[in-house]
């Protein structure tokens, strides 16, 4: 089933307010023309940020890494103007931000004078860990680029293993790369071994999720076990628990994954991802940074 969303009724877009239908940019921008530009999706619980700065820290970190000059901590204003603008101030929503390299004839050389378009607006978002639901996925080859630490706009690998695994039945797709595990096409990966939690390492080889780094810091405060190391397919059979984790997604366990057309992991316990759920819908209540 393919969740259908509506369009914001307005858009901050380069110092302006707009609504959504009358909100452009140039045919020259090049997030269009080359996906040079990066994003970030920042929940808001019944209308307060959540982890704000560690968002905002990595949207800088991908601004930096891909040179385009812009200080994202100066739109915190903004974002709650748009939170309470889309009526969100007593709702769980989020605040999707996009910053362009900006619009330039084309060409690979990037001007040395080129000015960033900005798009900021705020969304609802359903708190899914109350859902109490599982997903059923599959998995695939991870086709994405080298710099999956960059939250670019260039989305293109994700959107179609994210498209074959909705084709398919499937709510999630997760990649594989080289036999090992990295993560979902949108989210980040767990997995429960020996009642130890395990999560591919932080590096060129997948996001630096938000949700994930506070998911550890909580199996930390819980004294559960963490190793930040990448699981192989065959190491399923050793695998109790999977869940994985994102902005949207919150922390939703995986039930079975299909490989191949075959069956290669149902579920065997639910304890742990319970427990984080609890924890992490208890926090997003409680610790409103
Ligand atoms: N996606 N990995 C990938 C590839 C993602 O796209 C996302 C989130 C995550 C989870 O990161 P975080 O916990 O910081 O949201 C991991 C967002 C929400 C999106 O593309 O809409």
């Amino acid at each position: 089933m393919k969740p259908e969303k509506q369009y914001p009724s307005e858009v901050y877009l380069n110092g302006k307010w707009l609504k959504h239908d009358e909100a452009f940019v140039s045919v020259f921008d090049r997030a269009f023309m080359f996906g040079d530009g990066i994003y970030e999706v920042t929940p808001f619980y019944s209308g307060k940020p959540f982890l704000l700065k560690e968002h905002l820290k990595r949207l800088k970190y991908c601004l930096d890494e891909i040179q385009i000059k812009f200080d994202p901590f100066a739109l915190q204003e903004t974002m709650l103007e748009a939170i309470s603008r889309a009526g969100l101030n007593e709702a769980d929503a989020a605040v999707y931000i996009q910053v362009s390299r900006g619009a330039a004839t084309r060409s690979h050389f990037v001007p040395e004078k080129i000015e960033t378009t900005v798009l900021l607006y705020a969304f609802p978002v359903t708190l899914k860990g109350f859902e109490k639901k599982s997903w059923e996925v599959m998995a695939t080859e991870d086709k994405r680029w080298h710099r999956c630490d960059i939250k670019s706009t260039a989305l293109l690998a994700n959107v179609m293993a994210n498209e074959e695994a909705i084709a398919a039945g499937f709510a999630e797709n997760l990649l594989v790369r080289k036999g090992y595990f990295t993560e979902g096409s949108h989210s980040s990966l767990f997995f429960v071994k020996y009642g130890v939690v395990h999560t591919h390492p932080e590096g060129q080889k997948i996001l630096s999720g938000i949700t994930r780094a506070e998911v550890i810091n909580i199996c930390t405060d819980l004294n559960i076990k963490v190793v930040e190391k990448a699981v192989h397919i065959d190491e399923l059979v050793e695998v109790e628990e999977i869940f994985v984790t994102g902005t949207t997604t919150q922390i939703i366990p995986i039930s079975s994954i299909t490989h191949k057309n075959k069956k290669v992991y149902t579920a065997r316990k639910d304890s742990v991802t319970k427990k984080l759920q609890e924890i992490f819908i208890k926090r997003t209540r409680e610790k409103l940074t």
